[in-house]
């Protein structure tokens, strides 16, 4: 039988209940290069998503195949207040680092299981997540060295403007990438 490929969007409240699965998948995917990152790293997820479901304009796109979780993505709207484009190593112009209400959605996460890679479950997820967005933008970060993503991000139209580096001791250097995101026709 053709495994069945099944993509869900949730909201914040949908999401929390799935969170054990989703940081089982946080932790497979992320033991990989360049990440290597463990169980320090899963429960800092775990905390933040936590407060990042509850954030406005919350949306979680999953892929599931037989029921089994394979894929996700999400993103949060920023708050005028983010500090996201804080800790930049290149200065960026005012007008590209103001935000104000409902500017830009943030891609927090996006991950596929190693055995399900390149079939565009990703594409699929990263279409979905972007579906009808009020916002004007999208921004995300990615490491330098994540070289599937990197080249993903380009294919879909994401563009490097900076790079930026977490003021914690032994943080990587991340690039921070932006994507236009088309509004209908008014
Ligand atoms: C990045 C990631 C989500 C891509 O998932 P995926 O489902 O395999 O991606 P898709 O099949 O939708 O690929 C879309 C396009 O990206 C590019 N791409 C994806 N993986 C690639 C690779 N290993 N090498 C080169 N190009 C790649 C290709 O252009 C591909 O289109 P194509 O297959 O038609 O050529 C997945 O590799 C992953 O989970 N990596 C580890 C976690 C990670 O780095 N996440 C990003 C955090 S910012």
């Amino acid at each position: 039988m053709v495994p069945e490929l099944e993509f869900r969007t949730l909201d914040g409240e949908q999401a929390r209940r799935h969170l054990d699965e989703l940081s089982t998948l946080y932790l497979e995917v992320y033991a990989e290069p360049p990440y290597e990152w463990g169980d320090e790293h899963a429960a800092l997820f775990r905390e933040r998503f936590e407060v990042q479901r509850r954030q406005d304009g919350f949306r979680l796109v999953e892929a599931r195949v037989d029921g089994t979780l394979v894929g996700v993505g999400f993103g949060v709207t920023l708050r005028s207040s983010s500090p996201w484009w804080q800790n930049l190593l290149t200065p960026l112009p005012e007008q590209v680092t103001r935000e104000y209400r409902g500017r830009t959605f943030a891609v927090v996460e996006l991950l596929v299981r190693a055995p399900w890679r390149r079939r565009h479950i990703a594409s699929t997820i990263h279409d979905l997540l972007l579906a009808d967005r009020p916002e004007e933008r999208a921004t995300l970060t990615v490491l330098p060295e994540a070289t599937a993503a990197q080249a993903a991000y380009r294919k879909w139209g994401w563009r490097k403007v900076a790079q930026k580096r977490n003021p914690l001791p032994g943080s990587p250097v991340f690039d921070v990438m932006v994507k236009r995101i088309p509004q209908p026709e008014r």
